[in-house]
């Protein structure tokens, strides 16, 4: 292939990805734009393989590298489950990471691709690959880091450093101050030692920052790396005078920066906060995840037969899905009881919070898979307002964000997140197995309001009930 077939494959595949970022702002266009990405790719890979910068012997170390690759994905893809996703997707932003590192290391040691670099030239290169190598270890570590804390092999709790800012001023000095000995070096060997230094600076600086993140922003962090390992791409794609990475690395990071913006306003956070870290240490520091909170009243607890007694008597429901639906898998089920009682002329609606469950997304991906219609699922913004002319507001498995505590108690870790506001229905009905805290580690007062009541048990197991008890 051509150099001009190869710039014009790309360019086609620039355009399919731009469509695929469109396609993926909807539910109802996601899965074409799924398949815009898909074939964008197929097309990049493909140019880029047979294009002019791959000679005939590279290919099959390519295709070879690409097969193992293939089959570690699809094995990653077929095992995981869906609520292990944002640890996947923290893994795979630490390979980007690692990518862009390992190729500024290559290319700083290829004597062909600093041949003929003189001046400006040679000083915009070695620039390349300082900021490549940087960009990329702190993605590389930040996002192991960010994996243990999702896989819960780290505690979810910040690690504040004495003097952390100043430890990362320090930090930041060192960088630049190597980055001086880096541009001056006159050989391979002596550029490496600064290099050498700046990655360790770098790899620390990546952990540091994502530690010093309490459990509750994890959902930032998340959208936080996905946006640097875009900007890790682009880097590559400078190091590699590839103009295809360079476009899709600032897709990804500028899209992943945005994303941070809207998970930011969802939890009403400023984003240097999150940044800077240190979220629930104080007093009111919440408890580790699923460790029972001190009740603070009582509680009403309620039968699934009853349950689906009110459900049939009532005009508008809102279901309020979160983590324990999907940890659950109880989709299916409420998608049989939505049909149920939408056939009986209930109005039933879908309330979706911005950080339900685990991922952003999370909620809808998994109420499109068990063919819940688009058009009865909504944003908080878009029906907060309904739930006082609400029968029934039934909450499946959520817990943080229909917690009352975030408008009423200034002193709780998530005070001043937007919430769904389930307690101003008529009736709330709490589906949950036990009195457990949710991922901010905070007890939730909605539990114990007078018009709550509670569904103890696993999400599945009682929907199906309820659906039993509806049909009969
Ligand atoms: P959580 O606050 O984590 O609450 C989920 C609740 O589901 C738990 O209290 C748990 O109580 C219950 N549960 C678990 N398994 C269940 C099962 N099998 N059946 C029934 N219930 C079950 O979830 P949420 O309300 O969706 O809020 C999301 C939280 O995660 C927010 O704090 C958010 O900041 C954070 N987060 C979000 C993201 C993104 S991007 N969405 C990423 C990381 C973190 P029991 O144990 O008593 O059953």
């Amino acid at each position: 292939m051509n150099s001009s077939l190869a710039t014009v494959a790309y360019i086609g595949a620039t355009i399919l990805f731009i469509l695929s970022l469109g396609g993926l702002s909807n539910q109802e266009t996601a899965r074409r734009g799924n398949l815009y990405g898909m074939i964008g790719m197929s097309l990049a890979v493909l140019a880029t393989i047979f294009g002019p910068q791959v000679t005939a012997e590279g290919i099959p170390m390519i295709v070879g590298s690409v097969l193992v690759g293939a089959l570690i994905g699809l094995y990653a893809a077929r095992k995981v489950q869906m609520t292990q996703m944002p640890e996947l997707v923290a893994l795979m932003h630490s390979m980007v990471g690692m990518a862009a590192a390992l190729v500024g290391y290559a290319t700083y040691v290829d004597p062909e691709a600093s041949k003929n670099l003189e001046g400006a030239a040679h000083a915009i290169h070695a620039g390349e690959i300082y900021i490549g190598i940087f960009i990329g270890a702190v993605t590389f570590s930040g996002s192991v880091a960010a994996f243990g804390k999702l896989s819960g092999r780290i505690g979810g709790s910040p690690l504040l450093l004495p003097a952390r800012h100043w430890l990362n001023l320090v930090g930041l000095i060192a960088v630049i101050y190597f980055g001086r000995e880096f541009m001056n070096a006159h050989t391979v060997e002596e550029g490496m030692l600064p290099l050498f230094i700046m990655t360790a600076i770098a790899l620390l600086f990546g952990i540091h920052m994502v530690m010093a993140i309490g459990g509750a922003d994890m959902p930032v962090v998340v959208s936080m790396l996905n946006s640097y390992s875009g900007w890790a791409a682009a880097a590559t794609g400078f190091m590699l005078s590839n103009d295809l990475l360079i476009v899709i690395g600032a897709l990804v990071g500028s899209s992943g920066a945005i994303l941070s913006y809207i998970m930011c306003n969802a939890m009403n956070r400023s984003f240097i906060s999150v940044i800077a870290g240190g979220f629930g240490t104080t007093a009111a520091a919440p408890k580790p995840t699923g460790e029972a909170a001190e009740p603070q009243g009582e509680v009403s607890p309620i039968l699934a037969v009853e349950t689906a007694e009110m459900l049939r008597e009532a005009k508008n429901v809102i279901i309020v899905p979160g983590y324990g639906m999907a940890v659950a898998q109880a989709q299916h089920t409420v998608f049989e009881i939505t049909k149920t009682l939408r056939d009986k002329g209930v109005n039933v609606r879908f309330g979706i919070h911005p950080v339900a469950g685990r991922m952003p997304g999370h909620m809808n991906v998994l109420l499109a898979e068990a063919k819940v219609p688009y058009d009865i699922v909504f944003e908080m913004d878009e029906l907060n307002d309904d739930f006082p002319d609400t029968d029934v507001a039934i909450v499946i498995g959520a817990n943080d964000i229909v917690n009352p505590a975030a408008q009423d108690d200034p002193t709780s870790p998530i005070a001043g997140m937007p919430v769904l506001e389930v307690w101003k229905a008529r009736n709330s009905i709490v589906m949950k197995r036990s009195m457990a805290s949710g991922y901010a580690g905070v007890d939730n007062p909605l539990f114990y309001k007078d018009n709550n009541r509670m569904l103890f048990g696993d999400a599945k197991k009682m929907l199906d009930e309820v659906l039993m008890a509806l049909k009969a």
